[in-house]
């Protein structure tokens, strides 16, 4: 499911760790290029990605097993998302077209795939995008623990796969016929206060590739070269347009979603 396209953006970020042993955890540290540990020293490691409870999480060493996060796309508030979701309540949906004619989306920031994994429920064709290995090793063991759900199986692989690649590079080198529909954006975005209560996950992902995305604008340009339709940009609702030349905008009460038409 998950592949490696081009060179992956080798990030100067925390110092990592796999811990525990057997096979899976051998090969995600040498794929990764970290040390494979019995348990964390929190002298020497920032964070620990660990094996347990059939899934591969990440967590503070310093947290002593408490703040774990993991992509989990079947229960919690994922599943009751999907649940919840249709083309006519979810503004992602809306924004980006869903049954109005889209059906193939890049989601060329997939992060921990929550939002390609709504866009998939919702019927697209979705291919996620994520440049950081460790993200996206979270996000393919996620992947594969939902392709074994009854009800999550039928949406992956089928319509949500996952390539590792920058993806100014992927879209660049796209042939014409393989153009998606749209391409979906969800740049990272600094914090409004430095105080700002973040959720666990968002830290967890500052804390790996950084609060800015200072190439957000070079990709935009890219996406609006290789989408047949549209992008879409997810903002929060106070952040000033990536760039100017948006057709539409869909607005929630934190985000909202900046519609360029192709
Ligand atoms: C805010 S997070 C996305 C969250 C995601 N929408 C979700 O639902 O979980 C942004 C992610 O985009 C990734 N990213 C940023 N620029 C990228 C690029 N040029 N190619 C691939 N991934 C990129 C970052 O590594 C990060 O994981």
């Amino acid at each position: 499911m998950a592949g490696t396209v081009g060179a992956v953006r080798a990030v100067p970020g925390p110092r990592l760790a796999v811990a525990g042993r057997g096979a899976a955890a051998e090969a995600l540290a040498r794929r990764l290029g970290v040390p494979l540990v019995r348990a964390a020293d929190p002298e020497a490691v920032d964070f620990v990605l660990v094996y347990e409870d059939g899934g591969l999480g990440i967590r503070p060493a310093a947290a002593g097993g408490s703040g774990v996060v993991r992509v989990d796309l079947v229960a919690g508030r994922a599943g009751a998302r999907r649940r919840a979701a249709s083309r006519g309540t979810e503004l992602i949906a809306r924004a980006v077209g869903i049954g109005r004619g889209v059906t193939t989306v890049v989601d060329a920031t997939a992060g921990l795939g929550r939002d390609a994994f709504v866009l998939a429920a919702l019927g697209a064709q979705v291919i996620a995008l994520e440049r950081s290995a460790v993200i996206a090793a979270l996000l393919a063991d996620g992947l594969c623990r939902a392709a074994l759900d009854p009800a999550t199986g039928p949406i992956v692989p089928a319509r949500l796969r996952l390539v590792v690649a920058d993806a100014r590079r992927w879209l660049e080198g796209l042939a014409a016929r393989d153009r998606p529909d749209a391409v979906y954006l969800d740049p990272m975005f600094p914090p409004r206060r430095k105080t700002a209560r973040v959720k666990k996950e968002l830290e967890l992902v500052q804390a790996l590739v950084g609060t800015d995305d200072p190439e957000a604008g070079e990709l935009l340009a890219i996406a609006r070269a290789a989408a047949r339709r549209r992008v879409v940009v997810k903002r929060p609702v106070h952040a000033p347009p990536l760039a100017p030349g948006a057709s539409a905008t869909c607005r929630g009460r934190t985000t909202r979603f900046d519609v360029y038409l192709s």
